[in-house]
């Protein structure tokens, strides 16, 4: 069965407690919290405190997914926050796997994410590191987009690498998951899927988070 984090970053931010626990009692596995400094990626969107206050709303596992120029800085903060998983762009300054290792040392698991044009040969280096890669199926900055297709042959180039060295690594999606592009994603390899717009403009959250679990 594929874990579900929907992205809070479609839901209402003046109200992000109550969609957080929109999610949770719609089945949901975990909560993905989008980060974003307007330098890494060209919006602005939740820092640390916001994500320490939402800690309180709920039990959900927090997925951090840090847009932002040198994440090193600031993962302590995120860390006491409240995140339970922390998610790094290979893209960012920085050795990434000394990032990882920074994350992973203050408890936390960690995930490398790629941007659409960052091959997966990227991760392999410390593929045994990683609870997760996440392969971004939009360029990252904004929810809503179209998904792009093309990033399918990267998520089976992952699963295969995990398979060969006898991993169970988790690969996430990101991106334009809907219904009808989950199954793709799926058949491919990965089991995470993130998703934002659908869940949250779904007449019915639980039985849209239903239909991508059991794919
Ligand atoms: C994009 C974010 C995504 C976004 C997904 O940069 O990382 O998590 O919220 O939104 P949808 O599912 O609407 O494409
Ligand atoms: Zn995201």
């Amino acid at each position: 069965m594929n874990k579900i984090s929907p992205s809070i970053l479609a839901g209402d931010f003046a109200r992000l407690g109550e969609a957080a626990q929109l999610c949770e009692r719609s089945g949901a596995d975990w909560l993905h919290i989008d980060v974003m400094d307007g330098h890494f990626v060209p919006n602005i969107t939740i820092g640390a405190p916001v994500v320490k206050c939402l800690r309180r709303t709920t039990g959900l596992f927090f997925d951090v997914h840090l847009m932002i120029s040198e994440p090193d800085r600031y993962i302590p903060d995120f860390a006491a926050a409240g995140a339970d998983l922390i998610n790094v762009h290979a893209e960012s300054e920085g050795d990434t796997a000394k990032t990882v290792d920074l994350i992973r040392s203050l408890g936390k698991k960690a995930a490398v994410a790629l941007k659409p044009a960052t091959p997966a040969e990227t991760v392999f280096p410390y593929l045994e590191k990683l609870d997760m890669v996440l392969v971004m199926t939009v360029e990252p900055g904004f929810g809503g987009q179209s998904f792009m297709a093309d990033q399918l042959p990267k998520i089976a180039a992952i699963r295969a690498e995990c398979e060969r060295r006898g991993l169970a690594t988790d690969i996430q999606v990101d991106g334009g998951i809907t219904d009808a592009t989950a199954p793709l994603v799926t058949q491919s390899g990965a089991n995470v899927l993130v998703a934002g717009s659908y869940l949250f403009k779904a007449a019915d959250m639980a039985s849209a988070i239903q239909t991508l679990k059991n794919l």
